[in-house]
């Protein structure tokens, strides 16, 4: 299974979410084998949004989720609200939260509350800074962000986990990582997440993120470690979107005749 997670970040009204999320679902009509695509719009556009999806092969995720299921936390939202609106994937930890002081111990506490019940699967994502991997300690600091994020957390059996490896110098730059500086890095994230929480096979997804675009999208969905990509700015163009969906179908259909 290949993932395709748009994530449209602050951006978009309400119908222009819709209508957004109207124009992506169109990419995976009259197709046989898709991708599991998951639009993020904003919370504000989270309700008419997944209306549109409804009874389709389309799924919502949330940008963010609030530190538990409910309580005391003026300007959260927490999980439960999530899956009330039918959320079923949330992003964690993204790079740009982190940048207003998201902590590590603030995103276990999110994945903490995410995997309390289960119906919404995490998708954290790590990544190191320019200065990072030019010293040579990108692996390092990524596997300490794991470490940190995941230690100790109850995922209990059969729950998905997904990973999106974002190097903060590929995200919104238009230099997006190369296959050989992505690859031994999903492999180090695959092997480091099962051994923390036993997590592997299926029901973990490593996937990329990083100005993924309509020209670079099919030579990273066909490398067999890269699960999927992560997609900002060009899932808000419509064309974009669907000529990425378009090389994951691609990509699956290549693959299954192997
Ligand atoms: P980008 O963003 O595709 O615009 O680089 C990716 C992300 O931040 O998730």
């Amino acid at each position: 299974m290949k993932y395709i997670i748009a994530n449209w970040k602050m951006n978009l009204g309400i119908r222009e979410s819709v209508a957004l999320a109207r124009g992506t679902l169109h990419a995976l009509q009259g197709k046989e084998k898709v991708p599991e695509v998951v639009v993020c719009p904003s919370f504000t556009a989270l309700a008419e949004v997944r209306k549109t999806l409804s009874r389709t092969r389309m799924f919502l995720g949330a940008q963010n989720v609030g530190p538990g299921r409910a309580g005391a936390f003026t300007g959260e939202v927490g999980v439960s609200q999530l899956e009330d609106i039918g959320c079923t994937f949330a992003i964690v930890g993204h790079s740009e939260r982190r940048s207003l002081g998201e902590t590590d111990s603030t995103i276990g506490k999110k994945l903490a509350g995410l995997y309390e019940t289960g119906n919404i699967t995490p998708i954290l994502c790590v990544g190191e800074s320019k200065d990072v991997r030019d010293a040579g300690e990108a692996e390092k600091f990524v596997k300490k962000e794991l470490k940190d994020a995941l230690s100790g957390l109850k995922i209990g059996r059969r729950r998905k986990l997904l990973i999106a490896y974002e190097p903060l110098w590929a995200i919104g730059t238009g230099k997006p990582a190369s296959v050989l500086e992505i690859v031994p890095m999903q492999e180090m994230i695959r092997k480091v997440v099962t051994d923390i929480t036993g997590v592997d096979g299926a029901d973990l997804a490593v996937l990329y993120g990083g100005s993924v675009d309509t020209e670079n999208a099919y030579g990273f969905l066909r490398e067999p470690s890269i699960d999927g990509l992560l997609v900002g700015g060009a899932s808000l163009k419509i064309h974009d979107i669907h000529a990425i969906i378009e090389s994951a179908c691609e990509v699956m259909t290549a693959q299954e005749s192997l």
